[in-house]
């Protein structure tokens, strides 16, 4: 969950301005503390602090260190609390072992105790610190650092992507990884960098190496080696070009990440459209031959997994079951069959969760694991039978936005390639849900251009509330739990995401003169019954906030605000509207959060990419 980056060059350039400008592009990672180490004749050079990474920069000029190499991380704090002394880098007794890490050292409370034990002094409560004192006892063995490191991997359970500076090694990074991500950029012959995702080094290079699990690198200026940490040999890697374009982990001219990545989306969905119907094929082949389908996923891409579940069925003509993944193996240990299909939805493919649903399930029954991703390379890759990449593009926002519009997207993609196989269908019907689908970037952006005023007024009404429901029926439950988690998320409101017909088994108890009661009310099949909805809530004195399709009158008239999305009211758009809702939503959050003056890309508590159980 942390973010780590490394630079090491033979050019003239500002070594601490590279790495803070490196880490701050992970900031989204983490964002409890930083810290940058540099080495430079014979020294190492630290400066690390609680608090964001411009806080800290304000009070210790970051980006001045002294160098040709330096180490940094940003913290989502687990083992002890966002303090200085738990921010890394980590250092041994001795000063000349420095490390930052991503992951955690499941069993650093043994080891930390045999050090003691043995006259190591601790400065931090961290599981990290137990690293360099490892390799410092391991290098008083006689063993050159690769081998310590090595050794000491060995002993050390859990999950880490490393980055190590030593002393005695001033021409050199090493970095290995297990579980946590890692990649290396590099100029050739200039200039290498690691970092725990690409846009970290993205705006300085576009040649990258992924490193697998158990691998090790040494980064040296422009060059890399890497070896199996298994074996210790050492292997030949592949590079890849990155295609993102340069700008796409930068701001531009937005205030924040979340609203551009907001204005991405039609971008992002034209993209995600152009992938190849061979690669949907697959995927509704196996759907198609499939005994029992489970999708799953965590956070935004479990929502955007209850959105996939209607649509895919809808062709399909099979159950799909929803489960969260932390839940997958725990609901289904008893009953998994051979001729089971899991769909695995992942922003970044390497939330912990999902990766362990799904290589439980393959290790179990050997079923097979379709997945989509945004991330080329990333864990759930490795774990997959067929992979779909979205072609999102970065994103930084801690808040998902344009990710689950593609991941809907790439569901919908698929639903149509099982209606061609299937022909339950006739061809003319199928092209008007395939003409609605393609429409999505389209409504997006009418929607985007004509109602930033309406949904800021809509803010200002709402601004002494900070408790919500978000009630809908059917396919758009997952729009209203997704929509309230992005209002949650950067706005800190208290929102239940909850179906409309269960909200008086209970929640309506709460209900009272004025409190806010978002619908998701697309014009489908659960319309009628949503009205009454609309009705008990107005009864009681519930403030109506709706979300409708631009001809929609019945729930208008019953709603005190209306959002409309500009797309006609038929079944064939009713589909795919957990795609053209979401923006709605996703600003409503958004300016909630500015109104409120949150920062909306940074929110309380919370990492982009969960690696913790
Ligand atoms: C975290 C992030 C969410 C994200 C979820 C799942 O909670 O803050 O934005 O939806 O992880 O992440 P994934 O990368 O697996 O989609």
């Amino acid at each position: 969950m942390c973010g780590i980056f490394g630079v090491i060059t033979n050019q003239e350039i500002p070594i601490g301005k590279i790495a803070l400008e490196g880490i701050k592009r992970l900031e989204y990672r983490g964002y409890d503390s930083v810290g940058i180490v540099s080495q430079h004749e014979g020294k190492l050079f630290i400066k690390k602090d609680a608090g964001k990474i411009d806080e800290v920069h304000k009070k210790l000029k970051l980006d001045d260190f002294p160098g040709k190499v330096a180490i940094a991380h940003t913290r989502w704090a687990t083992h002890g609390a966002p303090t200085k002394v738990n921010s890394h880098p980590h250092t041994n007794c001795t000063n000349n072992i420095a490390v930052v890490h991503n992951g955690i050292i499941e069993n650093f409370m043994t080891l930390k105790k045999e050090l003691i034990r043995n006259g190591h002094k601790f400065r931090s409560d961290t599981d990290t610190e137990v690293i360099p004192h490892l390799i410092e006892d391991k290098m008083k063995e006689g063993l050159d650092l690769k081998e310590s490191i090595i050794e000491v991997l060995k002993i050390c359970k859990g999950s880490y992507g490393l980055a190590i500076l030593h002393l005695d090694l001033p021409d050199a990074i090493i970095v290995v990884r297990k579980e946590s991500p890692l990649v290396i950029g590099i100029e050739p012959g200039k200039t290498t960098y690691c970092a725990s995702d690409i846009p970290a080094f993205l705006p300085l290079t576009r040649i990258c190496y992924i490193l697998e699990d158990c691998e090790m690198a040494i980064l040296r200026a422009g060059e890399v080696d890497f070896f199996n940490i298994n074996t210790s040999e050492k292997i030949e890697k592949k590079s890849q070009q990155i295609e993102w374009s340069i700008d796409a982990a930068e701001k531009g001219g937005y205030k924040h990440f979340m609203l551009k990545e907001i204005y991405e989306q039609p971008t992002a969905l034209r993209q995600t459209l152009k992938i190849s119907e061979d690669e949907m094929k697959t995927f509704a082949q196996i759907l198609l031959s499939a005994e029992n389908i489970y999708i799953t996923g965590a956070g935004t891409s479990l929502f955007a997994s209850l959105a996939g579940k209607f649509i895919i069925s809808r062709f399909l003509g099979k159950f799909i079951q929803a489960i969260e993944c932390s839940e997958l193996k725990i609901q289904l240990k008893d009953c998994l069959k051979e001729n089971s299909v899991i769909i695995a939805l992942s922003q970044s493919g390497e939330t912990i969760d999902t990766i362990e649903a799904i290589r439980w399930a393959k290790k179990t029954q050997n079923v097979k694991i379709l997945s989509i991703t945004n991330i080329v390379g990333s864990s759930i890759t490795r774990y997959s039978d067929h992979v779909i990449i979205t072609r999102a593009g970065p994103e930084i926002g801690v808040a998902a936005t344009k990710t689950y519009a593609c991941q809907v997207l790439t569901l919908g993609l698929i639903s149509l390639e099982i209606a061609k196989l299937r022909k339950q269908e006739n061809e003319e019907e199928i092209q008007q849900y395939e003409k609605a689908l393609k429409s999505t970037p389209q409504i997006i952006e009418a929607f985007l251009e004509n109602n930033i005023n309406l949904i800021k007024n809509t803010v200002k009404n709402l601004e002494k509330h900070s408790n919500y429901f978000f009630l809908a029926r059917g396919i758009s439950i997952g729009i209203a739990k997704e929509g309230g988690l992005k209002l949650k998320e950067v706005a800190c409101r208290f929102i239940e995401g909850y179906s409309a017909a269960s909200a008086k088994h209970g929640p309506i108890a709460l209900v009272r003169k004025n409190f806010p009661i978002v619908f998701i009310a697309p014009p489908d099949e659960t319309y009628e019954r949503l009205i009454g909805n609309v009705m008990e809530f107005k009864a009681r004195g519930g403030k109506i906030i709706s979300f409708v399709v631009e001809s929609d009158k019945k729930i208008t008239e019953l709603s005190d605000i209306t959002i409309r999305i500009p797309q006609p009211g038929n079944k064939y758009f009713n589909l795919f509207s957990p795609i053209t809702f979401i923006p709605a939503l996703q600003l409503l959050a958004y300016y909630t959060a500015i109104f409120h003056n949150l920062n909306p890309d940074k929110p309380m508590n919370l990492s982009k990419t969960v690696t913790v159980h």
